[in-house]
């Protein structure tokens, strides 16, 4: 198939082109580069050995998608990452996350329509089960957010539900991610964030190699085995190998589904530190500070759907995931910026 990946130069979106090129796939990438390095792409490249065209555009303006449908040949399907995506800046700017995720929906439907594409895949987060407390979660369990960002998730997704049921020939895939983590093996592509680091693994990456000078446990105090934060975290190669399997369904099924990408497993955030420092030979000197604002105590996915149904497992254990993440820390130690 050949497949328009919107936000494509990020880093589930540069993974999956890896994927997608190596399962045999054409892929082309929309990107206005608000949060991602064109170098990601050329680095696809020298992995795959395939070029990936690339449309600087934004996806929330229908003539810059038609400028994506219009380069080379018909576009069969679409997985769709492109989106703002920082809980605390949602929260700050909700109308912004507002408008820009829900529009680019908006655009991308109305453009897919008219060229005839009636396959998307949507990146929606496993934010969308809000405050569940029963684990592991499963795809029908009620859904509400607690931050707009989630909102927008939790919008489009019902946006795409109800144009897939109002029209026969849309078929939409909708994957709720849970925590992915980790690189490619070759250290070529990685995640590269923009300012200090929110999440957990890009964090204890610059902070293991000097960049970041304190690092802070937020919550001892979780009714959890060690009172922090469980999560289900994901090697984001096997997230962007469930991209393929979510395609090839989608190329086949009419409607609207939803799929849990986790591996099933719950990882506390000590867990995830001791495995880092374990796989790649290091000590954190942390210390355990007050709770974030808004985290749940326990999140896991229960991953059977997408492995009953889309023949789809996460293969690799956090020990990889620790040591991909710091290879590709070692080896791009300003991410993409300043990359030969
Ligand atoms: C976060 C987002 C979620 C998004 C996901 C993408 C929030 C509240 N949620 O999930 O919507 O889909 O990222 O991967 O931001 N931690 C520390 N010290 C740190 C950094 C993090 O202890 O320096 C803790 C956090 O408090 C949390 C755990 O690590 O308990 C995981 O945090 P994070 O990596 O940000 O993921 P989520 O909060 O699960």
């Amino acid at each position: 198939m050949r497949v328009l990946l919107t936000g494509g130069a990020g880093y589930i979106g540069s993974h999956t082109a890896v994927s997608l090129l190596e399962a045999g796939h054409d892929v082309i990438v929309l990107d206005n580069l608000s949060n991602s390095s064109p170098e990601s792409l050329r680095r696809v490249q020298r992995i795959t050995g395939h070029e990936v065209p690339l449309i600087i555009g934004d996806c929330t303006r229908q003539e810059d998608l038609e400028k994506a449908f219009q380069c080379g040949s018909r576009i069969d399907a679409v997985i769709h990452f492109a989106g703002l995506k920082a809980v605390g800046e949602s929260v700050s700017m909700p109308l912004d996350y507002y408008s820009n995720n829900l529009d680019a929906t908006f655009s991308l439907l109305r453009v897919m329509k008219k060229n005839g594409c009636g396959a998307i895949v949507f990146s929606s987060s496993a934010t969308v089960y809000g405050t569940n407390e029963t684990m592991p979660l499963r795809e029908d369990f009620p859904t509400g957010c607690t931050n707009p960002y989630g909102w927008t998730k939790w919008m489009n997704e019902r946006v795409l539900t109800d144009c897939a049921h109002a029209d026969p020939e849309l078929r939409v895939v909708i994957l709720r991610y849970f925590n992915p983590v980790g690189a490619h093996p070759s250290g070529e592509i990685g995640e590269d964030p923009n300012g200090i680091p929110n999440n957990l693994m890009p964090y204890v990456c610059q902070f293991a190699s000097g960049k970041l000078k304190t690092f802070t446990v937020n919550g001892n105090d979780y009714p959890t085995r060690d009172g922090t934060c469980i999560r289900d975290f994901i090697h984001v190669c096997d997230l962007a190998e469930g991209h393929v399997s979510a395609l090839a369904y989608a190329a086949e099924h009419r409607g609207a589904e939803v799929f849990n990408l986790g591996t099933g497993n719950g990882y506390s955030v000590l867990e995830i530190v001791h495995a880092f420092e374990k796989a790649n030979g290091l000590e954190l000197p942390f210390r355990f500070g007050p709770r974030r604002a808004g985290d749940i105590a326990v999140c896991y996915a229960n991953p059977e759907k997408a492995e009953r149904v889309l023949h789809w497992h996460a293969k690799r254990g956090l020990e990889e995931m620790c040591r991909d993440a710091w290879h590709w820390q070692t080896k791009n130690p300003n991410g993409f910026r300043g990359a030969q």
